[in-house]
């Protein structure tokens, strides 16, 4: 019988690690795998333009939760996918990342008696105002199978008395999808598209901490508004800032773009001389690409991509965003590429797992 193993997405920045995921556990018949989507994400920006351009499998359920409250989103997820682990009856549940879905599905499967792995554990910013935070933690304390993309998962979890039996250092799934897409990317047509031809920069931002406020979204397009006389920059838009970005970006070198998919974002950001962020992963997929990068944010819960990478922590006002990007022009970090985020992550994670149910 094989082993049959849910594998949970939710949200945009989990296809990208389950895609390489899937494709290495379903490439013959010793797991049995089912692709639960929650519908966290639900615009096709923001979600089929991903599952399409990762060639992704159907959802084999798709729990169609929406957006709301933490309390809300978290809730609804739960009441759902409880009927499908009932239903299916796994030999385990395996989500990814540090999204309410990540949450909600591990919660449900360890209450029904199910095993939960948990891939990319262990990342901690110890901030505890930043809602991935909780839901890593709270991910990491029921979780049975610990994977970890860099070395400090797996020291945090030591520390937070994890046995080390159970965790397994794989190296980043995201950084596979990078590599499986990238010359894709690169030949794709989206900076032209654009417009992009000479050199520009690339920009994120959806933290609620960056964008719920007004006046702390003021702060940055002020910063972004300086870097843009001297570099053009590309903001792909999150659906949550949209309507509050319109109003404060007035910098016709600030363009406010449509939120990219998975391949056009990625040759964007592989074309790009620097790249301004909120988000996490693209912390480490720029780490992976050599190119500079300034988080908009006072931590990081990946500090490998400081510590070896090309990442620098800029801080959400504007002094400290331009101090940053004065610091980045005057000494550009060079940085290498962390351990085990050579492509070939899937493998190390499939191999992790047989051991763990005893087939290999
Ligand atoms: C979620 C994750 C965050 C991740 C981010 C990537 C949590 C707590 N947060 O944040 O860790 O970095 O995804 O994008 O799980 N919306 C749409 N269309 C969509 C999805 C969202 O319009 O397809 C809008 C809605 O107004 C929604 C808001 O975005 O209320 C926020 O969506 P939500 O999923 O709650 O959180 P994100 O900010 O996307």
């Amino acid at each position: 019988m094989p082993v049959k193993l849910i594998c949970v997405g939710g949200a945009r920045p989990n296809f990208m690690k389950l895609a390489p995921l899937c494709r290495a556990l379903m490439a013959d018949g010793t797991f049995d795998v089912r692709l639960v989507h929650t519908g966290q994400h639900y615009d096709d920006a923001m979600s089929g333009q991903f599952f399409r351009d990762l060639q992704l499998p159907d959802p084999a359920h798709h729990l169609q939760v929406g957006s709301g409250s933490h309390a809300h989103q978290t809730a609804e997820v739960m009441k759902r996918f409880e009927p499908v682990v009932l239903d299916e009856k796994p030999d385990g549940v395996l989500v990814v990342g540090d999204v309410n879905s990540t949450l909600a599905c591990a919660l449900v499967a360890k209450k029904l008696g199910c095993r939960v792995i948990h891939v990319e554990a262990g990342l901690r910013s110890f901030d505890r105002g930043m809602p991935e935070e909780i839901n890593r933690l709270a991910t990491d304390a029921i979780s049975d199978l610990f994977l970890v993309t860099e070395a400090s998962g797996a020291a945090h979890l030591a520390a937070e008395g994890v046995d080390p039996a159970k965790v397994v250092f794989v190296g980043n799934l995201m950084i596979d999808s990078l590599h499986f897409h990238l010359e894709q990317a690169r030949n794709g047509s989206i900076r032209r598209k654009l417009g992009a031809n000479g050199a520009y920069g690339l920009v994120t931002l959806h933290r609620p901490s960056n964008v719920d406020s007004s006046a702390q979204l003021e702060q940055i397009v002020a910063a972004l508004a300086i870097i843009a006389t001297e570099v053009p920059l590309y903001f792909p838009v999150h659906p949550r800032t949209r309507s509050r970005l319109e109003a404060l970006v007035s910098s016709p070198r600030v363009q406010l773009v449509e939120p990219l998919g998975y391949i056009d974002f990625l040759g964007m950001m592989s074309g790009a001389q620097v790249v301004l962020t909120d988000s996490g992963g693209i912390q480490e997929e720029t780490t992976a690409l050599g190119i500079p990068c300034l988080t908009i944010r006072d931590n990081t819960e990946r500090p490998v991509t400081i510590e070896e990478g090309t990442n620098r922590l800029a801080g959400s006002s504007r002094e400290s965003i331009l101090n940053a990007w004065r610091e980045h022009q005057a000494s550009p970090k060079q940085g290498r590429v962390p351990r085990f985020w050579d492509g070939q992550a899937a493998g190390r994670c499939r191999e992790a797992i047989s051991r763990f149910y005893g087939v290999i």
